[in-house]
């Protein structure tokens, strides 16, 4: 529905086809209730299973939440994907760490198979955080019990000191947090999500192997410039903010460059149009629609899509130490004809509410020359 008008007779030398290993999306906001229903498909579509964030409002945090919340998921996808669609799909469920998390509950979550990894959300940095975690000495327990067990931590990078500038409270989390908290937990397992600079990179690479971190695709294509091109450009801003071009640079080189600590986590984060465009706007890019197409984007700029495949299928899965997915998906490149319209600018949402019913997605009135088939 959402791909443009293919060419009426596709020669062979105006296409080729890319298939690869199904992916896996190792960080997504679903949410839940109309914007589940409505956004969820589009994260089945490409990826077999998603690590769910569990920032809603109360936040999932215990065992039972997190059981309720994959049931509304799956019952949403059928509703709008249909029966196959929902059983084709895993999601894969996390804990909102706060100040009060009990270890006992999560290890119980871990061994259930119910919780895949904890989140941690340092309290004010980003979307319903204000129950995240204030100061990392108070969940000691649970972090040991985490290295114990085995079980990921993953990591909402940034510091939320006033003081400190936003486009350095990614760098400055690195050296304020994570390396003291690595060097008190050498075992944990740690993903950086969504990171956002050369800093992280730097770390990560240099970090052992049980560190790892995702790159989301709004994070390759654009930097900060994004935000202010022509006016104030809400649908541009998220968390972590895009940085500089030197560390977008970064990020690429790190996601094309075969090394398996880097892996996709879209970080989709859909907000309805009227909270992106307001004097308060909230952070977050819906990138769900056209993720994978917006990586093999990338990579084919890069001339590395044959990488595509470790870093959106196998370098995830390899990192939890799940199986990697058995099926294929398969691209198609396309030129671009010039009349044609870029991708749809709204998507609907058809809640049958009187809630806010549009969302804008990341690539909306671009062309992108890979489509998914
Ligand atoms: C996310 C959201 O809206 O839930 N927003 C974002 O900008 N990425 C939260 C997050 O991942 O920081
Ligand atoms: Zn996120």
């Amino acid at each position: 529905m959402y791909n443009a008008r293919m060419s009426e007779s596709p020669s062979s030398t105006d296409r080729e086809r890319l298939t690869i290993r199904q992916p896996d999306d190792w960080h997504v906001h679903l949410r839940d209730g109309a914007l589940l229903q409505a956004v969820v498909a589009h994260t089945a579509r490409p990826f077999a299973r998603a690590i769910v964030m569990p920032n809603l409002k109360p936040p999932i945090t215990t065992v039972a939440q997190a059981q309720a919340y994959r049931a509304r998921i799956l019952t949403a996808l059928e509703a709008s994907a249909g029966a196959a669609a929902a059983a084709a799909f895993t999601p894969l469920m996390t804990a909102y760490l706060t100040e009060t998390t009990a270890p006992e509950e999560l290890e119980r979550g871990f061994e259930d198979g119910v919780f895949t990894a904890a989140k941690l959300y340092p309290a004010g940095a980003t979307t319903n955080s204000d129950a995240g975690v204030r100061d990392l000495a108070h969940i000691t327990p649970v972090i040991s019990c985490m290295e114990r067990i085995g079980m990921p931590l993953l990591i909402h990078g940034e510091v939320t000191d006033p003081a400190v500038d936003i486009f350095d409270r990614e760098a400055v989390f690195i050296e304020r947090q994570l390396q003291p908290l690595l060097q008190r937990h050498p075992g944990l397992k740690v993903v950086l999500e969504h990171i956002t600079t050369r800093d992280a990179v730097q770390f990560v690479e240099a970090a052992p192997a049980n560190v790892g971190a995702t790159i989301t695709p709004h994070h390759l294509h654009i930097n900060r410039n994004a935000l202010f091109q022509g006016g104030l450009r809400p649908d541009f801003y998220c968390l972590p903010v895009a940085k500089r071009e030197q560390h977008r640079l970064a990020l690429r080189g790190a996601a094309i460059s075969g090394n398996p600590k880097f892996f996709l986590g879209t970080d989709s984060a859909p907000h309805p149009r009227n909270a992106k465009e307001s004097s308060c706007g909230c952070a977050g890019i819906y990138n769900a629609p056209y993720a994978i197409e917006s990586y093999a984007e990338v990579f084919s700029q890069e001339n590395a899509l044959e990488r595509l495949e470790d870093f959106a299928s196998c370098f995830g899965p390899r990192f939890y130490g799940l199986p990697l997915n058995e099926g294929t998906i398969t691209l198609e490149r396309r030129e671009a004809a010039p009349e044609e319209a870029g991708l749809p600018a709204l998507l609907e949402l058809a809640n049958g509410t009187d809630q806010p019913s549009r969302l804008v997605p990341f690539h909306a009135g671009e062309q992108l020359s890979w489509r998914l088939t």
